[in-house]
């Protein structure tokens, strides 16, 4: 019988927490019972903002600053800042990413690896670094994939590359890291519109969209309860999470 705390006690960890999709997850897992570690980038403020109202709310907290970029750097800084605080780990999300236009002639070969660094590299370090917490807890990963990564898009090149590479280990860990751990990825269509895109761009985008309207950061975030909860017989899979865009 699920009481809406079967997380409490646990510890996850989610990358790019501060905003967005990551703070969703973020507040899901918390209000799930679950204590949260989460890396932000730029945004400090809202960092310090939602861990400060996640601690009133009981929940224990730390926020670690991350250049995923740089992924040796940054992963060895949070595995440090993390250890400090908790001595156990039992979900891990790889939600930060980086959207921007990456096409054959204009993209750079130091836009190209930061794309894998933080797409591909990051996860890889951080589900090593953690592997034996993960085991030990039964514990879940679940990697932010893309719709767009399995129809790539010109535009997006490399964005979409990195994207797929990550679908693929996210397979190849469920291997690997099974019997104890579960590994998904999540493939959203549009759950939380990129800035700047115009209204028109929107309805020409929800008119290819079997239900007809984007989902929220709230769907991701409920999914990754299900997957670390009562959906803990599903391991190796890229779950659409896209109103249907996929099939038509
Ligand atoms: N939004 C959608 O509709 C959608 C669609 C398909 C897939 N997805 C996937 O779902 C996940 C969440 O989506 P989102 O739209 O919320 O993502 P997002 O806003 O593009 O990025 C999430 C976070 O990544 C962090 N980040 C960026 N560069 C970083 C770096 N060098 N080092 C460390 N962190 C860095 C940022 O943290 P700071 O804010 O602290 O700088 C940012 O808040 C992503 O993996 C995305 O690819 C989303």
């Amino acid at each position: 019988m699920l009481n809406g705390m079967e997380l409490t006690g646990r510890v996850a960890l989610v990358t790019g927490g501060a905003k967005r999709v990551g703070r969703a997850i973020v507040e899901r897992l918390a209000a799930a019972g679950c204590n949260v570690a989460f890396t932000y980038f730029n945004s400090q403020r809202e960092a310090q903002e939602l861990a400060e109202r996640l601690v009133a709310s009981g929940r224990q907290v730390v926020t670690m600053p991350a250049d995923l970029a740089e992924p040796d750097r940054a992963v060895a800084a949070i595995a440090t800042a993390f250890s400090n605080r908790f001595g156990r780990l039992d979900i891990l999300v790889n939600n930060a990413s980086l959207y921007q236009p990456s096409s054959l002639q204009a993209v750079t070969l130091q836009q190209s690896r930061r794309f894998w660094a933080l797409h591909v590299e990051a996860p890889l370090l951080l589900c090593r670094h953690f592997e034996a917490h993960l085991r030990h807890n039964r514990g879940h990963v679940i990697n932010m994939v893309d719709l767009i990564a399995e129809r790539p898009r010109p535009d997006h090149l490399i964005y979409c590359a990195s994207k797929a590479a990550l679908a693929n280990m996210t397979v190849g860990l469920a291997r690997e890291l099974a019997p104890e751990v579960t590994v998904n990825g999540i493939a959203p269509g549009v759950v939380d519109w990129p800035h700047g895109i115009a209204q028109q761009k929107r309805a020409e985008y929800l008119q290819r969209v079997p239900l007809a309207h984007a989902g929220t950061p709230a769907d991701v975030a409920e999914l990754i309860y299900y997957l670390c909860t009562t959906g803990n017989y599903i391991t190796g899979q890229i779950i659409r999470l896209d109103g249907g865009r996929s099939i038509v």
